[in-house]
């Protein structure tokens, strides 16, 4: 003969304080998983929820929403439907060993600073939101089924549902991140933002593609870019220096990097003698050095001697940014994602295709004027595409 074996489920964890049942999830006759929500209880301004310590069939409920509840409280009887149980236990929800993604929904630790039923609770775990970051709009600021749809970023995702990867950073990002953090911290940066018209210059390189063999390396924006910042960094020396101590050195010599994205991290290979090759040179020097960077083939000769860089996040989008001065370069030239925009022409609005320049400068040597001016110089070189292949 197989005898029923019970299980009481009774209220736990509250010490001493005024609680009451906010809701009753199961009715007799159920059957019900292990850790399934049985009923909730509100303490305050904190909720918990009383959870199944196995599967089992709800025999009795002996309370109902809102009554009031006080710590030992018989609440609901479970019938125990595993064959192998031996004896009649009478567990609490506390003392069940619970996996570390339900510990949180144990009564006593679930006492959270949020007001929300187990319902909402269930609703949110099967979701996958973190109610903690939920704003409720409910008396008391309780968390009502409708706060679910509040916009939430991926942070929201409940992080003890899934474990957080632990991914090392690569050697490059390491010492790639040493040299950032040396240099925002050691030099006063000054970012001076602008925008130029390249309306005229796209549609020249547009037409240098479509006439050019199909084989032939293609022309991007960056090659123009780099054009006009030799030119720039020419009619500006100061810009085309180092801070040695308390010396600037002005080089004599104008070598141009560029940020490279690479799976590793970021790479930044240079353009020797910029100034003294045509675009076509640049344009090849920019797609094997970048091809090499992505390879990770990139040698010393092909990373040093830098007097300036350009980082290009036009590909990607964003409208300006703050580059980071890759020292001791004493500036950088970020590009934004070129966007139609209507621009005044003195009688009427037309579509121009607008370029966002960002320059931060190392403003313990470059005044704000200077930056200024440098920028509004590389902006009018660009505009006027004659300039820039002078
Ligand atoms: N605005 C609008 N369009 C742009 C642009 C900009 N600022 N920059 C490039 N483009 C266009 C190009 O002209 C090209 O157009 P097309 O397909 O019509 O010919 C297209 O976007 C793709 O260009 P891309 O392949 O990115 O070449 P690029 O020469 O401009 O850039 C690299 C080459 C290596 C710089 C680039 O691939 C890269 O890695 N950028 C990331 C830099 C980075 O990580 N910076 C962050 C440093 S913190």
């Amino acid at each position: 003969m197989t005898m029923t074996q019970l299980i009481e489920v009774r209220a736990n964890g509250l010490s001493g304080t005024d609680a009451f049942v906010s809701q009753v999830s199961v009715s007799v006759g159920e059957t019900v998983e292990q850790f399934a929500v049985l009923a909730g209880i509100e303490l305050g301004k904190a909720a918990v929820e009383v959870t199944a310590p196995e599967a089992a069939r709800v025999a009795q409920v002996l309370v109902a929403v809102n009554d009031s509840v006080q710590e030992g409280d018989l609440l609901l009887v479970l019938e125990r439907i595993a064959s192998e149980a031996p004896t009649t236990r009478v567990p609490t929800p506390s003392t069940e060993p619970k996996p570390p993604a339900l510990q949180a929904a144990a009564p006593n630790s679930a006492i959270q600073d949020f007001h929300a039923s187990p319902w909402i609770r269930g609703l949110a775990r099967e979701r996958g939101l973190d109610l903690t970051r939920i704003v409720g709009t409910g008396p008391r600021g309780r968390i009502l089924e409708e706060d679910l749809a509040q916009p939430r970023g991926p942070a929201t995702a409940l992080t003890t549902a899934r474990p957080a990867e632990v991914r090392p950073l690569s050697l490059l990002q390491r010492a790639v991140g040493r040299t950032v953090t040396q240099t925002w911290t050691q030099v006063p940066h000054v970012t001076q933002f602008d925008e130029t018209d390249i309306t005229e210059l796209e549609a020249f390189r547009v037409a240098l593609n479509r006439e050019q063999d199909k084989n032939a390396i293609k022309f991007t924006l960056l090659p123009f870019v780099v054009k006009a910042v030799a030119s720039a960094l020419s009619a500006f020396p100061e810009f085309n220096a180092s801070l040695v101590g308390d010396d600037l050195v002005l080089k004599q010599s104008i070598h141009i990097g560029f940020a490279v994205d690479t799976a590793d991290g970021l790479r930044v290979p240079v353009v020797q003698h910029a100034d003294r090759l045509g675009l076509r040179q640049i344009a090849q020097e920019i797609a094997g050095l970048a091809e090499k960077a992505r390879a990770s083939k990139l040698v010393a000769a092909d990373v040093q001697g830098g007097s300036f860089t350009i980082s290009n996040l036009g590909g990607v989008g964003g409208t300006a940014f703050t580059p980071i001065i890759n020292a001791p370069e004493l500036s950088i030239l970020g590009l934004s994602k070129a966007t139609l925009k209507p621009v005044w022409n003195g009688s009427a609005f037309v579509p121009r295709l607008m370029l966002p320049l960002s320059l931060s400068y190392d403003h313990r040597v470059i005044n704000g004027v200077a930056g200024a001016r440098f920028v509004a110089h590389l902006a009018s070189v660009l505009s006027e595409l004659r300039r820039a292949l002078l």
